[in-house]
């Protein structure tokens, strides 16, 4: 019998807890103010032309629909970015962010080999699932430092020790923007930094951008270490995930993206990309491509749905203020809080212990990953208070 998931597994718990003042805060999947799932009205309309169009169910190809590659990749690398119009960038449709991290480490599996052997660098901490996706991909995992349990913010000084002592020519992992589990992200002048020592060192860069729009409420802003790390000469990998900032949950849809030094390679890399997929599931599915290209190739649709990001990100910010302001005001709590709204994106690294854990899921019925991360886009108006006093009871 295997453990369960340490984060869906949460949802199962959650699931069989009859308390009608239970919460999850476990997966990081935005809830409205009504504590009900949000299908973004862009991604309705963008639906119902679908429809409209009576699309037949032929098989997309092993990378998946080209005129979905293409937006998705121009979302994150920029219209104007030179290796995607010197055609340097290969492309290919995920089943979301965990498919387009899988493709990558099961290319790197296949055909990377550093002074430290088959490895990938990850942040401490980081997603749950990075360890398991690389390790089942062939990938022996380590880490470097990231985030100051003292400080509740970025350890940049043992980050860059850290980095500094990576083998040359390693491949390491980074997350674009709203760093999941801790909320915590490098500066402008850090990620500068970052990129230096990765250029210096020869690194291979793996970016993970599941929240594009989560960290600022803008795409543009939070593509902004990517599109850094693209001009100053790095040849990255990139996975890119749907499943938040279109709230596509359940379509899975992604794309996987990698920069070679010439067309020539790039067109070398997508064939043995599609060697990898083959086996692994064919071709990806068609509904999520079909909506994301609808919203992102129509100027209006894009627009409002630009909006709805900005509308789901002020929300999470909103709940961040209220969830400090009834610790320190209402319950007067005598730890520091300032992490809550000076972390950013979806998630709280609250500091709660697993103890802890363990006591308010017990006591209270709030459900969250044991590492003490909180999915603040599951909290509303109505029951932030009861969670901060949950809070509140169990840290005190
Ligand atoms: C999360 O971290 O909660 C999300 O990325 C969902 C998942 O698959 O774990």
């Amino acid at each position: 019998m295997g453990p369960p998931d340490a984060i869906l597994g949460v949802t199962e718990a959650f699931k069989a807890d009859t308390n009608p003042k239970k919460m999850n805060l476990g997966v990081g999947a935005y809830r409205d103010d009504a504590n009900k799932p949000f299908v973004l009205p862009s991604v309705r309309k963008a639906e119902e032309i679908i429809a409209s169009k009576k699309l037949d169910k032929e098989y997309l190809g092993i990378t998946g629909d080209a005129q979905f590659t293409k937006l998705a990749a121009e979302l994150a690398y920029g219209r104007d970015s030179e290796p995607l119009k010197a055609g340097m960038i290969s492309t290919a449709q995920s089943i979301s962010g965990t498919g387009a991290l899988r493709i990558g480490g099961a290319f790197l599996g296949r055909f990377f080999q550093g002074a430290g052997g088959k490895k990938i660098y990850i942040p401490s901490p980081s997603w749950g699932n990075h360890t398991p996706i690389f390790k089942d991909s062939g990938l022996d995992v380590a880490h470097y430092r990231y985030f100051d349990k003292a400080t509740n913010g970025l350890d940049f000084a043992g980050m860059r020790e850290d980095l500094n002592k990576i083998p040359s020519g390693s491949v390491v992992l980074f997350h674009a923007c709203a760093h999941n589990p801790t909320g915590v992200d490098p500066t402008p002048d850090q990620w500068a930094e970052i990129s230096r020592i990765a250029k210096q060192k020869n690194f291979t860069p793996f970016f993970d951008m599941a929240y594009q729009g989560f960290a600022s409420g803008d795409t543009v802003k939070d593509a902004f270490a990517v599109r850094h790390f693209v001009a100053d000469g790095h040849r990255i990998l990139l996975s890119q995930s749907f499943s938040k900032n279109m709230g596509l949950y359940g379509e899975r849809v992604g794309l996987f993206s990698v920069i070679s030094d010439s067309a020539d390679e790039a067109k070398r890399v997508d064939s043995q990309v599609k060697i990898l997929i083959r086996p692994l599931y064919s071709n990806p599915p068609l509904s999520g491509p079909r909506i994301v290209k609808e919203i992102l190739g129509n100027a209006e649709l894009s627009a409002q749905w630009e909006k709805e990001v900005k509308l789901m990100a002020d929300r999470i910010i909103d709940m961040r203020a209220q969830l400090r302001g009834h610790l320190e005001d209402t319950f007067r709590s005598k730890k520091s809080w300032s992490h809550v709204t000076s972390q950013i994106g979806m998630f709280c690294y609250s500091g709660l212990t697993p103890d802890q854990v363990d006591r308010i899921r017990s006591e209270f019925s709030v459900y969250l990953t044991r590492d003490g991360r909180i999915s603040i886009a599951g909290i509303t108006s109505s029951n932030v208070e009861y969670l901060a006093k949950a809070i509140h009871e169990v840290t005190k």
